[in-house]
């Protein structure tokens, strides 16, 4: 079921609307406080959470239509690959509402992972202490997000979707608070607890697990003190081709500032094989206009440097730590003139 079905609708299956509609009973959400949503669909979940409260919400989506559709209904909306292209202050969120592909990652089957736990592994630390995740995956997943869950967040409670919801993707909503440590032990506890859900078989999984309904919990959400950084570094080029159009931009700009400067003239003493290319393309040698296929490209090396999280720790005072690494990405972008679309290698 999952994979195929999924993969049909590339991983857009939308919270229910009766999930939506408990889960809202739930939250007590301060006016201004940032609610984020890193994989927003059309953005009618993040809506519904916060319609009537006054916080601002914060949604990323991958496909552009859904990107688009979802720009009407929330706050801050970016379009772009959430898991690389994001730029986002730790500790800015009191809500991570995270529903993510139910799928593996890319790479070869050895080394591909769930997706559900590379989002949770990168978005957790964009909650600050005390804030509430939210997260809605099959089940079965929790196998694999147990120990990010357990190491990272308190209280946690799992509920399953109601029956008639529940057959497609056995889906479960893991509730928990965010801590800055958990001690070991507990820790361990907690993951023990969650592998052992995630081993039941579905119809256990169902008549154990309690309902959303059931849940008495409260879900304060206060404002933020800080400001917070909500960045991408993709450029949409439906909103931005029309612009430079008008502002004549993009003459000077392929005439100077794109072509490559006059003493880059390069004489190998062999041939160039591919990895020298992706070289030069990545820096910036070969930007400029080209002709391929029919097609006007406009190409573009960039590196981009990006920020790791190396470890986050609790000082006497009680207040986070963050220490984080940067990290340089080699990248083209090459921009589709006719079609306006965008080209991104990495
Ligand atoms: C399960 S749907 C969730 C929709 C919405 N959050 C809800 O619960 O109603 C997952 C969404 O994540 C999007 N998505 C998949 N990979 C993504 C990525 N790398 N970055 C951002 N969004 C992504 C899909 O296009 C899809 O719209």
């Amino acid at each position: 079921m999952a994979r195929l079905g999924s993969q049909a609708k590339a991983g857009f299956y939308p919270t229910p609307e009766s999930i939506r509609g408990q889960l809202k009973e739930l939250l007590d959400i301060e006016e201004d406080a940032r609610i984020l949503d890193p994989c927003c669909g059309e953005g009618q979940t993040l809506a519904a959470l916060a319609d009537g409260t006054g916080a601002i919400t914060y949604g990323i989506e991958l496909d552009h239509d859904r990107a688009t559709e979802a720009r009407q209904r929330i706050h801050h909306l970016l379009w772009g690959d959430a898991l690389v292209e994001m730029r986002i202050s730790p500790g800015a969120f009191g809500l991570l509402y995270l529903n993510p592909p139910y799928d593996y990652s890319l790479e070869p089957e050895a080394q591909a992972q769930r997706l559900e736990v590379l989002f949770l592994r990168r978005f957790q630390e964009t909650l600050y202490k005390d804030g509430w995740l939210v997260l809605v995956v099959p089940y079965t997943v929790l196998v694999a997000c147990a120990s990010v869950l357990a190491r990272h967040f308190s209280g946690l409670q799992v509920y399953a979707f109601p029956e008639e919801e529940f057959h497609t993707f056995h889906q479960c909503l893991v509730i928990g608070r965010k801590r800055s440590l958990v001690t070991k032990a507990k820790a361990a506890h907690m993951e023990q607890e969650l592998n052992c859900i995630a081993g039941m078989t579905p119809e256990i999984f169902l008549a154990t697990a309690p309902q959303l309904a059931s849940c008495t919990e409260r879900l304060i959400i206060p404002a933020p003190k800080h400001p917070c950084t909500f960045r991408c570094s993709r450029i949409d080029p439906r909103e931005a081709i029309p612009l430079v159009r008008k502002s004549g931009l993009l003459a000077d700009l392929l005439t100077h500032d794109l072509a490559p400067g006059q003493c880059h003239s390069i004489r190998p003493l062999a041939p160039l094989k591919n990895g020298h290319l992706a070289l030069m393309l990545a820096g910036g040698y070969m930007n400029g206009e080209i002709e391929m296929a029919g097609h006007r490209l406009v190409i573009k090396g960039v590196v981009h440097k990006t920020e790791k999280i190396h470890s986050i720790a609790e000082n006497n005072s009680g207040d986070t730590m963050v220490t984080t690494r940067d990290l340089y990405q080699p990248t083209v972008k090459a921009i589709d003139m006719a079609k306006a679309e965008m080209l991104i290698i990495r």
